[in-house]
């Protein structure tokens, strides 16, 4: 996969894309992360790339050339064109569902913006999607890249260690996870549940099961609105399962 970032602030990439598991995964030739600062497409010789809005109004708005000429210049760098994506609190909602989703796909370019948004040109233009990372702002699109990108990465068959896996992750089935122990057996007087001790793995994985719903009713109700999805291979174990377990 290749990720390619149009910013102007490629620095804010550096320390979190050097790292753990973003940095093993580049090393490994898994994915191709490619800065490119929008100012380098400045047209004036300020290098301005913002403006004052048309109709007044607080703030400076990302103008469009700059982000074009950028945009058509990055898809020329690769034969694969890729799914174009502007960072911004007006987008989609972003979800493990759209993690998946993208991380199906040979290229992105997500857009970061500073400032207080884009010229609307820009998103037509470009056929791009908007997403947001959740109902707050942001200063810009920086953060949010470094988001969806940490949620897409861990998701590329060969990212996490032989194993771990993101299947059991909270959300991938619509629940959050179980609860989690390791040593010792007590600490502080609380002790790690027999049933984790006892060696049965159908009986631990009908725990757990069990535990994720429970868990998930309790903090996170929200997600329990649709139902409880059961699209891997939990199904058999539902059938156990009453409605109060
Ligand atoms: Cl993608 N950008 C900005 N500026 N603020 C946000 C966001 C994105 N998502 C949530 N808040």
């Amino acid at each position: 996969m290749r990720i390619d970032i149009l910013t102007l602030f490629p620095e804010m990439f550096e320390s979190p894309l050097s790292c753990s598991i973003l940095k093993r995964t580049q090393d490994k030739g898994l994915i191709d992360i490619v800065l490119t600062n929008i100012r380098d497409f400045a047209t004036d010789s300020y290098r301005k790339v913002d403006d004052k809005p048309y109709g007044g109004g607080p703030g400076m708005i990302m103008m469009p050339a700059p982000v074009f000429d950028c945009a058509e210049y990055v898809q020329k760098l690769s034969p694969e064109k890729g799914r174009v994506i502007l960072l911004t609190p007006q987008g989609q909602k972003f979800n493990q569902e759209k993690a998946s989703q993208l991380s199906k796909e040979k290229r992105l370019v997500l857009i970061a913006g500073k400032y207080e948004g884009f010229d609307e040109r820009i998103r037509i233009g470009l056929g791009a999607e908007q997403i947001s990372i959740g109902d707050y702002v942001l200063n810009g699109g920086e953060l949010a890249a470094m988001v969806i990108i940490d949620a897409v990465v861990r998701l590329l068959s060969g990212a996490l260690g032989d194993e771990d896996s993101p299947k059991d992750d909270s959300f991938s089935d619509g629940l959050l996870e179980y609860p989690q122990y390791t040593r010792p057996e007590v600490f502080r007087d609380m002790k790690v549940p027999d049933i984790l001790l006892s060696g049965d793995h159908k009986k631990i994985a009908e725990w757990r099961r069990r535990q994720a719903i429970e868990r998930t009713k309790k903090f996170r109700p929200d997600l329990l609105k649709n139902g409880v999805r059961t699209n891997q291979n939990h199904a058999r174990q539902d059938s156990n399962l009453r409605p109060t377990d």
